[in-house]
């Protein structure tokens, strides 16, 4: 995907030069440019921000979950969330459910949309989804799981993968098992959360228990949790026996986080203020062309601009003012003048504050 159409020729160049670096990754059928990955996140991986996040250096980006009933029905809010921006060409769209008649039906909806894969939501640990038991709940039942991914493989012609998390809970981890079942059933990759569902979000991603899955692995592994700024990312690709990274939480604080871990230590390349307000307006034209409701646009604005201030001075006081936007002209306003007032100042987010401690997966 090209930037010098988005953004000013300095950033562009910092951009192009950033991702010329980045490996090319081949994981089952799918090929990625970059090994890192954005998580699907719902309510905030739409095609504006997938877009965005695969413009400034995401190898790959998957849908927030999609339930496969919404599919299945015909509603129209969810077949919105199907349709894919044209730069779209590297993303998977995640459904979630239980059954395998419905979510077989779902996939071949979905791969009209012409995703590069579909993907199976086994990790979502919210209660109103597991217990119909989807997401994380279809871990339970390893006994059902190879049928399951048969219906679905045998119902599309485009790679098919499944995001899981470690196990139930710690006593019944089983990624290793449902990895070896969805090997004979043809999935492409498997992406896990370093964490069980019944630890949610707490504690920590444990990386040392990925690690060891990956090393028995038979599929490529994508792995996953708590890789929350550059020096994390570039620290763990350094280490790594997993095939490619995921990352959530971090892009939507820093949307640069794709490209930093390939700065060189002994380079003077940094991203600005005004970069981050270029990301911003990028994002504001991308959701005026994905046609939202003008309530929504402006929601999903200020969350945003909100998001990828922190870290900068005088945050809290500005996130007062954007919340207090009622339109997305303002919030584009508020936005040009915190940003453009920062000038040199750098962004330093506190990561022993909790983030966004809770998601579908
Ligand atoms: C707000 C939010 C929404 C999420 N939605 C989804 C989702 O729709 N599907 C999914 O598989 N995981 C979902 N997740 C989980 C993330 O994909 C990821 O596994 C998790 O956040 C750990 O990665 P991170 O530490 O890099 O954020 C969500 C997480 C968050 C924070």
């Amino acid at each position: 995907m090209q930037n010098h159409r988005f953004f000013s020729p300095e950033l562009s160049q910092k951009v192009e030069l950033l991702k010329s670096r980045t490996k090319k990754v081949q994981l089952g059928a799918i090929h990625f440019d970059s090994p890192l990955l954005l998580a699907p996140m719902s309510a905030i991986c739409n095609s504006s921000f997938r877009v965005l996040m695969e413009t400034l250096g995401a190898g790959g980006t998957v849908s927030e979950l999609v339930s496969c009933h919404g599919i299945n029905y015909g509603n129209e809010r969810t077949l919105k969330m199907l349709d894919l921006n044209p730069l779209e060409k590297n993303m998977g769209i995640q459904i979630f459910g239980e059954n395998a008649i419905s979510m077989a039906k779902a996939a071949r909806i979905v791969e009209k949309s012409q995703p590069k894969f579909v993907d199976i939501n086994m990790g979502c640990p919210v209660r109103k989804v597991v217990n119909n038991g989807g997401g994380s709940a279809l871990l339970k039942d390893s006994k059902k799981l190879s049928g399951f991914f048969k219906s679905i493989k045998n119902a599309i012609n485009i790679p098919l993968t499944i995001k899981i998390r470690t196990g139930w809970d710690v006593d019944s981890i089983n990624a290793s098992e449902v990895i070896n079942i969805a090997k004979g059933e043809g999935i492409e990759f498997v992406s896990i959360h370093g964490r069980t569902r019944t630890q949610q979000y707490k504690g920590s991603a444990n990386w040392d228990l990925l690690e060891k899955i990956k090393s028995n692995s038979p599929l490529p592994i994508v792995g996953n949790g708590d890789l929350h700024n550059e020096s994390q990312v570039r620290n763990r690709l350094a280490i790594t026996n997993c095939d490619a990274l995921m990352l959530g939480r971090g892009p939507v604080r820093d949307p640069f986080i794709f490209l930093k871990p390939f700065i060189n230590t002994d380079e003077n390349i940094s991203f600005s203020a005004n970069d981050y307000l270029e990301v911003i307006r990028l994002f504001n034209a991308l959701m005026e062309e994905q046609d939202m409701r003008p309530r929504h646009h402006m929601i999903q604005l200020r969350k945003h601009i909100v998001w990828f201030a922190q870290g900068f001075p005088g945050v809290a006081k500005f996130r007062q003012l954007c919340f207090q936007t009622n339109t997305k002209e303002d919030a584009m306003r508020v936005a040009e003048d915190y940003f453009g007032n920062l000038q040199r100042a750098q962004k330093n987010i506190n990561l022993d504050e909790s983030f966004m401690a809770g998601g579908h997966g």
